[in-house]
């Protein structure tokens, strides 16, 4: 069965990760990871090329994987460049001949260079990518494109018990007939970190660490499942994208992922854990 959960890739291409004891993959470890997740029924990995090694990772390992992957990635403007080299740039490296979905990973791209979405649009017709969307930090970046009627086919955005600043989209975004993949629902590895011992910028959420834990104990269920539980059930998100240090990791997702009962359970508590100050929310604006 198709599983709910894709699989992010910053931690093959970088060091990655607030809580991240670990460093990046090495590539026998994300070898794992991807064989792992592919039999898992995960059928979705998500990369860019801001992620360091991470396309050329993945171009190593997936001719040996079966069933394929779909594969996202997202690529940054620069003058010089077109459409079409940076998505032939992703292609080469992940040694395939389309993407999945190909997205803006940085908003200011879309105002910044107009004539590029009109490019992007013929590099779908032609078959070199699938689907086109948007990454984004804020939901009013995704209003203002509704707003313009520009027409896109995937967005990815945060999401979690605290992070919820998308909820109300989420209904308006399937009704556009776009597909919903949500990330951070760790927050970055932040909701496993000890409140105590936050730096002290992001001490403010030392207390609601601190309730999601004691909520995850009254319910009898690791903090990684209430996580996932919350983001998952959400009937209008597609696929949560996780990240993972390694095959622990993903294998505690994989068995958190199938404990909806917990988070039914909790959900009351958790839904006290919202927060609304994207200085705690965002990790590019968090003071370590
Ligand atoms: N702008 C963008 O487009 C954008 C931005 C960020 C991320 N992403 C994508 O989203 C993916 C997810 O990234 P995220 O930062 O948002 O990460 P996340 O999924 O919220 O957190 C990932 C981190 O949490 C920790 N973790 C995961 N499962 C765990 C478990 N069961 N127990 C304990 N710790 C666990 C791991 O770090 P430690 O073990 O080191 O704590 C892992 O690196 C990325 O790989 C990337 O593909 C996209």
């Amino acid at each position: 069965m198709t599983s709910r959960l894709a699989l992010g890739t910053v931690q093959f291409g970088v060091r990655y990760g607030i809580n991240n004891k670990k460093g990046r993959l090495s590539g026998s470890e994300a070898a794992a990871v991807i064989r792992r997740a592919a039999a898992a029924g995960i059928d979705t990995l998500d990369t860019s090329q801001a992620y360091g090694e991470s396309e050329a990772v993945l171009g190593g390992i997936l001719p040996g994987i079966s069933p394929a992957f779909r594969v996202v990635s997202k690529f940054i403007a620069a003058p010089g460049h077109t459409p079409g080299d940076l998505l032939s740039g992703s292609l080469a490296r992940l040694g395939r001949k389309s993407l999945y979905a190909f997205l803006y990973h940085r908003f200011s791209d879309f105002r910044d260079y107009p004539a590029w979405y009109d490019e992007l649009l013929g590099l779908k017709a032609g078959g070199g990518v699938e689907k086109l969307g948007f990454s984004v930090y804020y939901p009013e970046e995704i209003q203002s494109l509704l707003e313009k009627g520009v027409g896109f086919d995937l967005v990815q955005v945060p999401y979690s018990v605290f992070d919820r600043r998308f909820e109300p989209l989420f209904p308006v975004l399937k009704k556009a007939g776009v597909e919903v993949h949500v990330r951070s629902v760790f927050l970055q590895g932040l909701a496993f970190m000890d409140p105590s011992g936050l730096p002290p910028g992001l001490a403010a959420m030392g207390p609601k660490i601190g309730r999601l834990r004691t909520i995850a104990q009254k319910a009898g269920a690791p903090v990684s499942a209430l996580c996932l539980g919350f983001a998952l059930r959400d009937p209008h998100v597609d696929r949560v994208v996780i990240g993972v240090d390694g095959l622990d990791d993903l294998e505690n997702n994989l068995s958190g992922s199938a404990r909806p009962g917990d988070t039914e359970k909790a959900l009351q508590d958790l839904l006290g854990l919202s927060e609304k100050n994207e200085e705690l929310l965002l990790p590019f604006k968090w003071k370590k």
